[in-house]
C-alpha cells in the first residue's frame, strides 16, 4: 500500500501571515515548503524589467506567457531563509517590491500563466509532499491535501504587518498607500475569472488577527489528522 504524503494548503490574502506559518510549519514537520507566490512574482520580476506595466496589451501579454513558459526559477536552503533563484540570480529580496507585488498580482490573472505555474506545482510537491502557500492550492492545485487552511485577518492588520515589514527592509512606503495597494490587490486577487482566492471547500479558517506566530502554528498543527504532535 502507498501512502499519500503529507501535504498541506496554506491559503489566503496577503499579510495574513501565509508565509511565516508555512515556513515554520515545513520545519516543524520536516517537509519541502513551497512558496507559489515567489513563482508569480518571478514572472512579474522579468515582465517589469521587459519595461512591461500593469496595463498590458495583446502583445505584452503574450511576451508574459513566454516569461512564465520559459521560467527558471528555483528555491535554495532552508524553509526559514529560503532564497529563490531566476536563471542563476538571486533575487529574493528583488521580488518583494511593491511594484513587482503589483504585477504579479496582474500576471497571475492570465489563464495561461496560471497553467503553467499549477503544473509546475504539481510536480514539485505531488512526489514529495510539503508545504505549499499562495491563493488557489485547496481550490485548484492540490485540492486532496491532507489539509487545507485559510489564513485571514483583518485588513488594517494585515496592512500594519506589510507595513512593518516594508520599513524593516528600508524601503520607504506611506501607511495609505501599503492599505491602498493591499486593497487593490486583494480585489484583483478575488474577483478574477481564473483561480479567484477563495476558501476551499474543507478548508479551516483561522483568522489570525489577534494570534501570535507559534499560536497560529499551534492550531494548524491541531488541526492535523493522526496522534497528538509535540514540538
Ligand atoms: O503570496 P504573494 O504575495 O507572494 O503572491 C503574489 C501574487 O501572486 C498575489 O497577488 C496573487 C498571486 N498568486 C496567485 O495568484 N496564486 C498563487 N498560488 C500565489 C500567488
Amino acid at each position: 500500500m502507498t501512502r499519500r504524503p503529507l501535504l498541506i494548503a496554506i491559503d489566503g490574502p496577503a499579510g495574513a501571515g501565509k508565509s511565516a506559518t508555512a515556513r515554520e510549519l515545513a520545519v516543524r514537520l520536516g517537509l519541502p515548503y513551497l512558496d507559489t507566490g515567489a513563482m508569480y512574482r518571478a514572472v512579474a520580476l522579468l515582465a517589469r524589467r521587459a519595461g512591461l506595466g500593469p496595463e498590458l496589451d495583446g502583445e505584452g501579454r503574450r511576451a508574459v506567457v513566454g516569461f512564465a513558459e520559459r521560467l527558471g526559477v528555483g528555491f535554495r536552503g532552508d524553509p526559514r531563509a529560503q532564497r529563490v533563484i531566476l536563471d542563476g540570480e538571486d533575487v529574493t529580496e528583488a521580488l518583494r517590491a511593491p511594484e513587482v507585488s503589483q504585477m504579479a498580482s496582474v500576471v497571475s490573472a492570465i489563464p495561461e500563466v496560471r497553467r503553467e505555474m499549477v503544473r509546475r506545482q504539481r510536480e514539485l510537491a505531488a512526489r514529495s509532499g510539503g508545504v505549499v502557500e499562495g491563493r488557489d492550492i485547496g481550490t485548484v492545485v492540490f485540492p486532496d491535501a491532507t489539509l487545507k487552511v485559510f489564513l485571514t485577518a483583518e485588513p488594517e492588520m494585515r496592512a500594519r504587518r506589510r507595513f512593518d515589514e516594508l520599513a524593516r527592509r528600508g524601503v520607504a512606503a506611506s501607511w495609505e498607500d501599503v492599505l491602498e495597494e493591499q486593497r487593490e490587490r486583494d480585489r484583483r486577487d478575488s474577483t478574477r475569472p481564473d483561480s479567484p482566492m477563495r476558501p476551499a471547500e474543507g478548508a479551516v479558517i483561522v483568522d489570525t488577527s489577534r494570534l501570535s506566530l507559534p499560536e497560529v502554528v499551534e492550531a494548524v498543527v491541531a488541526l492535523l489528522p493522526g496522534p497528538p504532535r509535540t514540538p
